[in-house]
């Protein structure tokens, strides 16, 4: 059973790792990365699951604006290739928006399968296209999630950056600043 904590400065280039394992070099052109170049994950939200002190997945969350709200946008979540298919990344998920939860944020979007984000609660952006992305997206997988009710009702327009004066200090958390 994996074990969930708040990812450490150690922890930054194992799960960098497991990113690019999961995504691979074409992740950079994505437009979840436009978003995160130059702004720094949320670190409060970003949970790392260990078995046996390896680290097996990574969850993190980077701030952002929705037609002048904040927000903010989960991902990268990744899980090592041999351990996917236990429930590390619900719990991952779980963890992580419970403490996005408490620390009073309003609501999380993401770009994904609803199939399988609907296990933690996020649905299709209804109607499709009343949240955009700066770049090209199928908005039919532009999902959302409120943590506080109706909070999202209220939000429409193109995400952007929350934080464009906040730059990325640790090489660890440099994980949008490779693009291009
Ligand atoms: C997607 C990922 C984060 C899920 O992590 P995980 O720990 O394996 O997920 P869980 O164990 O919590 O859930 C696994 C279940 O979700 C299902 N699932 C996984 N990805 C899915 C998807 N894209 N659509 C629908 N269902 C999916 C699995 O079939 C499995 O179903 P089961 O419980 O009925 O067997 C992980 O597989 C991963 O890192 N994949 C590589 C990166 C990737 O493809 N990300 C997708 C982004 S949309």
């Amino acid at each position: 059973m994996a074990t969930i904590r708040l990812e450490s400065a150690q922890d930054a280039a194992a799960c960098d790792a497991i990113v690019a394992a999961a995504f691979g070099p074409g992740r950079y052109a994505k437009t979840a990365y436009r978003l995160r170049e130059g702004v720094k994950p949320v670190a409060a939200l970003s949970f790392v699951a260990l078995e046996d002190a390896r680290i097996v997945g990574t969850v993190r969350y980077w701030p952002v604006m929705i037609g002048g709200q904040a927000a903010l946008m989960l991902g990268p979540i990744a899980i090592v290739a041999d351990r996917q298919g236990q429930g590390i990344a619900l719990a991952l998920m779980n963890t992580s928006l419970a403490a996005a939860r408490e620390a009073g944020h309003r609501a999380v979007v993401l770009v994904g399968d609803e199939p399988y984000y609907g296990r933690a609660g996020f649905k299709r952006i209804q109607p499709t296209g009343r949240i955009t992305m700066p770049g090209p997206v199928d908005l039919s997988r532009v999902l959302g999630l409120a943590l506080v009710e109706g909070a999202l009702d209220q939000m429409a327009g193109e995400i952007r950056k929350a934080r464009l004066d906040e730059r990325v200090a640790a090489p660890g958390c440099a994980l949008g600043l490779r693009a291009g």
